[in-house]
């Protein structure tokens, strides 16, 4: 996978998600932190950051009216939701990636140890190791971002997290990944991740309008990856909105 078009898609699906602010690029300074703790080798380590990049790929596919709905989903919206597992994973695959680290981890991200996670019920070992190591990540931001339905930021609430993923290793986290995230987090490793990426005005910072040359990447992959029967306007529109320069309104 080309880091330009990695890029470029992690932009679209911050686009199309806005209430994950930066959510995509602090799991992948996390990850970074994680892989280098664990003395991961350089190959294996990019991957692992790319896999953080385009996680949640999928969501290009999951309709607005679901992905920013502010109340609870039904269980229908909520299987749909769900399935951006597996359309990120077979969007990757029809773009011709091929990086085991990144395919199991955008489709396995949402796995559980004890077999209650998606998509496909996987526990323990049968879950690939990154996506292992990457929910640990997942749930710690999902806990501790600026996310529209709760205010998850501060101290307290990284305390907060780091305990929630104390009290699940073993049943949804891999208990080793849980410890090596903690150390890194008392550390003070984190702490400019955390703090910086988590402030809505500095995260803005760093997302300046997308260049033609990798919008006209990531055009080619999404529409080269497209499901079947998929209309190819939203895919316009998140372009258009990821190349128009940030004083614009939509
Ligand atoms: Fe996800």
């Amino acid at each position: 996978m080309d880091f330009e078009l990695a890029n470029a898609l992690g932009r679209i699906v911050e686009l199309k998600d806005r209430s994950t602010g930066a959510h995509t690029w602090r799991v992948t300074m996390y990850a970074q932190a994680m892989a280098e703790a664990a003395r991961v080798e350089t190959p294996r380590l990019m991957n692992f950051m790319l896999a953080a990049v385009l996680h949640d790929l999928g969501k290009i596919d999951v309709p607005d009216a679901i992905l920013r709905k502010p109340g609870r989903l039904d269980p229908d919206e909520f299987r749909r939701m769900q399935e951006h597992t597996t359309a990120g994973h077979d969007r990757l695959l029809r773009m011709g990636v091929t990086e085991p680290i990144i395919l199991e981890v955008v489709r396995s991200h949402h796995e559980r140890i004890d077999g209650t996670g998606y998509p496909d019920g996987l526990a323990g070992e049968q879950i690939p190791l990154a996506a292992r190591w990457f929910s640990v990540i997942d749930g710690f931001d999902a806990m501790t971002s600026l996310r529209s339905y709760h205010d998850g930021r501060g101290d307290s609430a990284a305390e907060r997290a780091i305990l929630d993923l104390e009290v699940h290793a073993g049943s949804w986290y891999e208990p080793e990944a849980v410890t090596v995230f903690r150390d890194l987090y008392e550390s003070g490793r984190l702490d400019s991740t955390l703090e910086h990426l988590n402030d809505p005005v500095a995260h803005q910072t760093l997302t300046g309008p997308l260049s033609e040359t990798s919008a006209e990447l990531a055009r080619e992959a999404l529409l080269r990856s497209n499901p079947p029967g998929v209309e190819s306007a939203d895919i316009e529109h998140l372009l258009e909105l990821a190349t128009r320069s940030p004083d614009r309104d939509d």
